[in-house]
């Protein structure tokens, strides 16, 4: 068995933890992330791809923007698309300058691996039978098998950042937390295809058949989602039957479409919102999708993984240089005010977009009146436009040591 004693053990290398951890480097605190895939299949898994303002700022900010800024795309606006018409949502004119970003997540993931690397601290991949314990006491323990060995970490704290379906939640005891759930009567089946982007934003549709996302990864990479039953099998699905639906509901009036090209990777995504609070329990703090999950409609999945992290360094700062102990114990309501923003406007943009198996009528028309409001109103545009690019950071940047 080794020992190990660290500052931060940190549960899980997605972006989460990693940014974490570097952000605790920033400011001097030992940490050790413990993650039990392979480094590959970290990077590989293909997720999320729209950086909020705020997120992109951040990045930058830490040192590790540098291959957003070479291959990020800025988008300025973004279109919703009813009724076989596209509207424009200018977001950069509505919120004074402020745009999203599209750089996968495994490219974020990618950079923040190499940036964790060249400085040298502990990260374990492939680590098994990953548990927490002593959670209540000053000297919280993580253990795990890594190759051959049994380790044990003694931290001062634990960052639960592992994700919907790790451990660390679960290790709270029974009666700690609250949880809030809705599952939606729909998932996301995404493509990735070789086709260069036939817009330069975004498309969210709207269309009788289900919702469908017109996105991108690069000059010559399309994303593309449309809705389907929960749990539908993706061998349901051959390459034509999907070309074919993408096209069905994304095509407009005015002929627009996306390209069509070959598919090179494509998967189904359940949908839920989820939140569990409070974030914390004695030296444990959960972080990102470990303590909320907010279905995909809005983009928000990745950047409220980073706007938890600020707060929890911004924390840890504070304890370590001052002995403060008031913003670890502030870190849940502050990060929680912005999960529960976050999650009624996931699940607007939701249930707007989607067609409810259910629906009557009088539901269809209320969600398309509820589009027509959008398009036409400067007013309702501007709210999607600041909640769509992020909401202001809780926290400084400067308070968190950059
Ligand atoms: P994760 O990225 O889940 O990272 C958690 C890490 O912990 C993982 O690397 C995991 O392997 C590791 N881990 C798990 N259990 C253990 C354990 N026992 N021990 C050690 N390590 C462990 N958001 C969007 O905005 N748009 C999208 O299109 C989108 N698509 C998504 C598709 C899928 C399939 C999923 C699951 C999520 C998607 N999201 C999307 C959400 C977004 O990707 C997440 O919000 C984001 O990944 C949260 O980051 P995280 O670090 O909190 O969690
Ligand atoms: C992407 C994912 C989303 O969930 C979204 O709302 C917009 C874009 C994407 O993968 O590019």
């Amino acid at each position: 068995m080794s020992a190990l004693k660290t500052q931060v053990g940190i549960i899980g290398a997605g972006p989460a933890g990693l940014l974490l951890g570097h952000l605790l480097h920033v400011n001097g605190i030992d940490s050790v992330i413990v993650e039990n895939r392979s480094r590959d299949y970290v990077i590989d898994r293909v997720r999320a791809g729209v950086l909020e303002q705020g997120t992109v700022d951040l990045l930058v900010a830490m040192g590790v923007g540098a291959g957003l800024q070479r291959r990020g795309l800025r988008h300025d606006g973004l279109y919703i698309s009813f009724q076989g018409r596209r509207h424009r949502i200018d977001l950069a004119d509505l919120t004074g300058g402020k745009a999203i970003t599209v750089y996968g997540q495994n490219e974020v993931v990618r950079d923040l691996i190499e940036a964790r690397t060249a400085t040298a601290r502990p990260l374990y991949f492939e680590a098994a039978c990953v548990t927490v314990g002593a959670l209540d006491s000053p000297n919280p323990v993580i253990r795990f098998r890594h190759g051959d060995a049994d380790h044990e970490i003694q931290c001062d704290f634990i960052a639960g950042c592992d994700g919907f379906h790790g451990i660390c939640r679960p290790s709270v005891p029974a009666g700690v937390l609250s949880t809030y759930e809705r599952n939606y009567p729909f998932g996301w089946l995404g493509i990735l295809a070789e086709a260069e982007p036939s817009s330069d934003e975004l498309v969210y549709s709207c269309h009788e058949r289900g919702f469908a996302l017109f996105s991108m990864r690069s000059p010559t990479v399309t994303r593309l989602y449309f809705q389907v039953p929960p749990e539908e099998p993706i061998d349901n699905w051959s390459d034509e039957a999907i070309w074919d639906e993408m096209l069905e509901r994304m095509t407009t009036r005015d002929g627009w479409q996306p390209h069509v090209g070959r598919i090179i990777q494509k998967g189904v995504t359940p949908m839920r919102s989820f939140v569990a609070a409070p974030m914390r329990h004695g030296r444990l703090f959960l972080a990102g999708d470990a303590s909320h999950i907010v279905p995909p409609t809005g983009a928000k999945g990745l950047n409220l993984a980073a706007s938890d992290v600020l707060v929890l360094a911004r924390a840890m700062k504070a304890f370590y240089g001052r002995g403060r102990t008031d913003w670890l114990d502030e870190y849940s309501d502050v990060c929680v005010r912005r999960v529960w923003k976050a999650q009624r406007f996931s699940w607007w943009m939701t249930a707007t977009l989607h067609r409810f198996p259910d629906e009557t009528p009088f539901d269809r028309q209320r969600r398309i009146a509820d589009l027509d409001y959008l398009t036409s109103s400067r007013a309702a545009m501007t709210s999607l436009a600041e909640q769509y690019v992020g909401l202001p950071a809780e926290v400084s940047f400067e308070s968190a040591g950059l």
